[in-house]
């Protein structure tokens, strides 16, 4: 029996279309396909910022004076050098472990060395913020390294936070092209909205929880392939379909079995995603044979995507192109996601500090349609 949800309450699966809280971070026009950061365009951000400059943007509300962008910059790189302790914890991971998984366990063991994890007023919260950004890619790379039986680097103390983690990773001070590319995509991915793992976050801080204890949840919830992991399965895709002379065929079928594509569609943008338009720029400038088969086969899919499925308001979303602007970093496939949350990250933490300024618990209800009066049935009674 279902019961009926009060006049007062509304239901909406999956919450579509509430209003959850107010935020002065990021705002999206999905019908137009507009992204902005606190009133600058994505276009001028990928353009004109930096990741650390980005992160500022997005904790402190604005864009940072040269000596605030140094005092970032500064912070970011100290606290970036993984301790012996975190080093020792690392070298003990699972080899097999998904770097997802790997990401969230330091986190929780930099917040088990950490028991303030949340201090008032929001100045000390940001600075713990900007210790767990520069963490992650050490974590990252450190993990990689570790499982492949090579030894971690430690971080280059001059690199910028994207250059530093593709030196970490190879072991080799990255081309300039190559670090401005993946310093593009960490700004495109650092906020988005109320997005999964940012309204995620901020369920955590609600209850007046740790900044670690949020950050945690963000990453186990960024993980799922209908919100970040979409990006690896869309290069496995490509791989799959081969070369653009399958992709008609493949599609079609794909579509006729009612399959979901990956790195199409979104709750919001029922328009062409700009973070998708720019990274396909420097996707289609990627020089190499087996990039440019993918990068063709790419271009096909969503051309047929694009005349099956635009009536729908499907089109490309940034994983769709993301990935194999990353395997051509030589960034293992499912490092994908955890690239995502290194930038991402920027952003849960703006909002968890935003919404606490005015914290008021999450509580929604849910209809609950199971029986209503059952007699409790001893167990040797039970069938
Ligand atoms: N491929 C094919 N059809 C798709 C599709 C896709 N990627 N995304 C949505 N659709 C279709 C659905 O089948 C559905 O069709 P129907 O109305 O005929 O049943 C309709 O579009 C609405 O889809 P729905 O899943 O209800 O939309 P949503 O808002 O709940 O989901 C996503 C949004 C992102 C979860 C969904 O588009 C998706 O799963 N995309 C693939 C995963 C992905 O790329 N995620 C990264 C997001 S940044």
């Amino acid at each position: 029996m279902i019961q009926e949800p009060s006049k007062e309450f509304q239901y909406s699966r999956g919450l579509e279309g509430v209003i959850s809280s107010i935020s002065a971070i990021s705002r999206i026009d999905g019908e137009e396909g507009i992204l902005i950061y606190r009133g600058i365009s994505i276009e001028s951000m990928a353009d004109n910022s930096t990741f650390e400059e980005t992160s500022y943007f997005l904790l402190f509300g604005k864009l940072p004076t040269k000596s605030e962008l140094d005092d970032i910059d500064s912070k970011l790189k100290k606290n970036r050098v993984l301790s012996n302790e975190e080093i020792n914890w690392i070298k003990n991971f699972p080899k097999d472990a998904h770097p997802m998984d790997a990401l969230k366990t330091s986190v929780s063991l930099m917040g088990m060395s950490d028991p303030s994890g949340w201090q008032e007023p929001s100045e000390a919260n940001r600075e713990i913020g900007i210790k767990i950004i520069a963490k992650l890619p050490s974590f990252a790379a450190a993990f990689d390294r570790v499982r492949n039986s090579k030894e971690i680097i430690p971080s280059h103390k001059d690199l910028p936070l994207a250059a530093n983690f593709l030196y970490m990773l190879h072991g080799e001070v990255p081309e300039e092209n190559n670090a401005r590319v993946l310093d593009v995509a960490l700004i495109l991915h650092a906020d988005h909205g109320m997005n999964a793992s940012t309204f995620a976050t901020m369920v955590t801080s609600s209850t007046l929880s740790d900044l670690y204890s949020s950050i945690i949840t963000g990453i186990g919830t960024l993980k799922g392939p209908l919100h970040g992991g979409a990006n690896e399965r869309v290069v496995a895709m490509l791989k799959e379909i081969g070369s653009p002379d399958n992709v008609e065929e493949f599609m079609m079928k794909a579509l006729e079995e009612r399959r979901k594509i990956m790195g199409f569609g979104h709750r919001v943008y029922k328009a062409y995603d700009p973070r998708a338009r720019i990274l396909k720029e420097y996707a289609k400038k990627l020089k190499g044979k087996e990039e440019s088969v993918l990068v063709q086969t790419a271009l096909k899919v969503e051309e047929v995507m694009l005349r099956e499925l635009s009536k729908k308001g499907i089109y490309p979303n940034v994983d769709f192109y993301s990935g194999f602007v990353y395997k051509h970093l030589g960034i293992p496939t499912d490092f994908f996601t955890p690239i995502f949350a290194m930038s991402r990250v920027s952003g849960w933490v703006g909002h968890v500090v935003e919404y606490r300024e005015a914290n008021r618990i999450f509580r929604p209800r849910a209809i609950y349609n199971g029986p209503i009066d059952l007699e409790y049935t001893p167990i040797e009674k039970r069938k």
